[in-house]
């Protein structure tokens, strides 16, 4: 068990969030689902929906960093995408492409480090040199912690950890019976990062969809009908009060 700080009671009085410092997530994990909804209730392609999610991202990122959360980690695109439409993964494409040129700097100036997890092996080049760099550029950043899911799944994820420790186990550095929780840990894409406290998905669907699914063992969930291009400042508010209100026990006895 890596945390137990967040498990004080806050009180929720009128100076929320403040008054209740204890019990703000160090590490928010979000799926942003809803996209393509909100692009179609409005008669707009879903690229539309992909932008304007966009924005929402860079709403929510500000409100974690106010609310003093450390740790934002956003599923942007899952190994499943893969199987969308050719043009829908390439305006997805374009839109990192664009994000990565445009907010590198800002994130930087920021002290924002960013990072990303997942198989980056079948994204093109010149995208994997813009990530290259970016991660690079950030590494040293300390302020707030911003890691993006890029043709992830958690599944797969876990599958290439069992291929790590199995080379070890072969070349004779690690012995079965002494393979723990921590090795597994540390031979995650996550490896650096806390497990999430607190896990947001917008767009009304109530499961995990292949995301995190091993750091993800303790954590709170909150879902939420609002689609993800929708979710603001006082959403993310909603959500960091609900989970304030909860008592993480981590499977002990009752305080
Ligand atoms: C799910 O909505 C959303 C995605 C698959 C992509 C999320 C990407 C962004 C918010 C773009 C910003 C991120 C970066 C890093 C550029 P959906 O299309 O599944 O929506 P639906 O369920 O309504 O169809």
């Amino acid at each position: 068990m890596k945390r137990q700080d967040s498990i004080v009671k806050p009180l929720l009085t009128d100076r929320w969030p403040l008054a209740a410092a204890n019990s703000i997530p160090r590490h928010v994990a979000v799926i942003m689902d809803g996209n393509g909804r909100w692009a179609k209730s409005r008669g707009l392609p879903r690229t539309a929906g992909h932008k304007k999610g966009a924005d929402a991202l860079r709403n929510i990122m500000n409100a974690c960093r106010n609310a003093g959360v450390s740790y934002l980690t956003i599923y942007a695109f899952s190994s499943e995408n893969w199987k969308r439409p050719e043009s829908e993964i390439s305006d997805l494409m374009q839109l990192l492409r664009h994000y990565l040129q445009q907010e590198l700097e800002t994130l930087h100036e920021n002290k924002v480090r960013l990072r990303f997890i997942g198989d980056l092996s079948p994204l093109v080049k010149d995208i994997r040199a813009s990530i290259d760099d970016a991660v690079e550029v950030t590494a040293k950043n300390s302020a707030f912690n911003l890691t993006v899911a890029l043709s992830y799944g958690a599944r797969q994820e876990i599958l290439r950890a069992a291929r790590r420790l199995a080379e070890k186990i072969s070349s004779g550095a690690l012995k079965p019976e002494n393979i723990s929780e921590e090795d597994i840990s540390r031979s995650l894409d996550t490896s650096d990062l806390p497990d999430p406290d607190l896990l947001i998905r917008t767009g009304g669907e109530q499961r995990l969809s292949n995301f995190l699914l091993w750091q993800s063992a303790y954590t709170e969930f909150y879902f939420t009908e609002t689609l993800w291009p929708d979710f603001g400042q006082a959403h993310f508010t909603e959500a960091l009060k609900d989970y304030a209100r909860r008592e993480r026990r981590y499977g002990t006895a009752e305080a």
